[in-house]
């Protein structure tokens, strides 16, 4: 049957969503399947149901797209989703659960303080460094593509940091900064059948990563293979299956990486329920490295597809 690409919406990463959608799109259809693009920011998704869509193909990013609200929709509508279920995907949107679900299972995550609305006058905001050291990330923690993120450098940053990311969120997260650099790491499958891709390593510019050079330039560089040492590269994928099995997530996922450069400790960021599949997105690039193309990756996620 039919098969609904679900791609826009109405979050921060509305634009990032487009970008995935369009190509899961196309390798979609180069593969023969009856698919259609639908952004719910424009539709209801009850339409689904009318115009009769088989299954979904979630390539909505963020709010009310990855964080289990439109997945709790289509199993009321009954119809079958890629990707986490609504448990996991509410779950994972929220950095501040999933640090709490992580370090239950003794997970490691950079140590963090979340700021409520009620918190985040400035007597409040100005005692954070002194326990999370500097620098420091500050984010709103159901944002992704590093929306409202700053590193902050000194005291004075701080209360400049907190208001832009409260734009995005009502509660701020404040992490303690991994100096280090950056991996991440895909998930295919479910349960006792996950299984890690390959890690990529990111080198970006000296200016850091950010929304713009993530999706709008090529001045990062992504090494798959990643060229860390074989011992470094199986942990890495054993911390992110397990952190992946925590949150109870299935079909696909990403985890988002710290290794500290001190020890080489690797420390889980954030899981994204819902990566990206632009043409500078992590996952095709890891797939890839693995031999599964972009279309057969498509193909496959959307054959696991279910309620
Ligand atoms: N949140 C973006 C889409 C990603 O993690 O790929
Ligand atoms: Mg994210």
């Amino acid at each position: 049957g039919k098969v609904a690409v679900l791609m826009g919406g109405t979050s921060a990463e509305r634009e990032i969503s487009l970008l995935s959608g369009g190509g899961v799109l196309a390798a979609l259809r180069a593969k023969g399947v009856d698919a259609q693009a639908f952004d719910p920011a424009g539709r209801a998704l009850t339409e689904l149901k009318a115009e009769g869509f088989a299954r979904c193909f979630i390539a909505l990013h963020g709010r009310h797209g990855e964080d289990g609200t439109v997945q709790g929709a289509l199993e009321l509508l009954g119809i079958p989703y890629t990707g986490s279920g609504v448990m996991a995907s509410a779950i994972a949107m929220d950095k501040v659960m999933t640090k709490r679900v992580w370090l239950a299972e003794a997970l490691p995550t950079p140590r963090w303080v979340r700021l409520g609305v009620d918190e985040q006058q400035r007597e409040r905001v100005r005692t954070v460094p002194d326990e999370l050291g500097l620098p420091l990330i500050v984010k709103p923690p159901r944002e992704g593509s590093s929306i409202g993120v700053t590193k902050v450098h000194g005291y004075s940053e701080m209360q400049d940091a907190v208001q832009l990311a409260a734009r995005y969120d009502p509660d701020v997260l404040c992490e303690e900064f991994i100096d280090g650099e950056e991996v991440t790491c895909p998930v295919l499958g479910e349960g006792a059948e996950a299984r890690a891709l390959p890690v990529v390593r990111i080198q970006p510019p000296e200016a850091g990563y950010d929304y713009q050079n993530k999706y709008f330039t090529d001045e990062v560089r992504y090494l798959c293979p990643s060229g860390l040492p074989e011992a470094e590269e199986r942990e890495i994928q054993r911390i992110v299956v397990a952190a992946y099995r925590a949150l109870g997530c299935r079909g696909w996922g990403r985890a988002d990486l710290m290794i500290r450069a001190s020890d080489r400790k690797p420390f889980l960021l954030e899981m994204n329920t819902s990566p990206g599949m632009t043409g500078h997105s992590l996952v095709p690039i890891s797939a890839r490295a693995a031999g599964i193309s972009y279309e057969d990756l498509c193909l496959h996620l959307l054959a696991q597809a279910r309620l």
